[in-house]
């Protein structure tokens, strides 16, 4: 096991629930630990930059309006197998299909807006952090 460290986003849907305290709380009992945190209102471009990955897709145009509409946490988690875990603790990207007991299953309302984001893999993790932090933001 390495200590890693993975890019998070609690996005606009929870943050309008109050959810934030509650998610953070899932992550950090975890044993995940955050090393970075800044609560923003992303643009549209930014939205439309940060998920160009999907760009082709169908739901491309929803996904960054929604992530435009209100506050987003993004943050940087550090920990053992962090992605992994991270994506463990988050459950499914769809609610239907997520674990009992995580933070999909739990806050997620539906595809789209669903909670939480999280690296899927180490390049893009480094990708996701560096879009959204600077390296002195980050204290480990
Ligand atoms: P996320 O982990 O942020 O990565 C891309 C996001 O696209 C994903 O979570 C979902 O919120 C969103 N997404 C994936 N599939 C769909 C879909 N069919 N309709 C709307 N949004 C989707």
């Amino acid at each position: 096991m390495a200590t890693e460290r993975t890019f998070s986003m609690i996005k606009p849907d929870a943050t309008r629930r109050n959810l934030m305290g509650k998610i953070i709380a899932r992550l950090e009992e975890s044993g995940l630990r955050v090393v970075a945190s800044k609560r923003i209102l992303m643009s549209k471009a930014q939205a439309e930059a940060f998920y160009a990955v999907h760009k082709d897709r169908p739901f491309y145009g929803e996904l960054t309006t929604f992530m435009a509409s209100g506050p987003t946490v993004v943050q940087v988690l550090e920990g053992e197998d962090a992605i992994a875990k991270n994506r463990e603790v988050m459950g499914a990207t769809n609610p239907a299909d997520a674990a009992p007991g995580t933070i999909r299953a739990d806050y997620a309302q539906s595809i789209g807006e669903n909670a939480v984001h999280g690296s899927d893999a180490a390049e893009t993790a480094a990708e996701e952090i560096a879009f959204w932090f600077a390296g002195h933001e980050i204290v480990g």
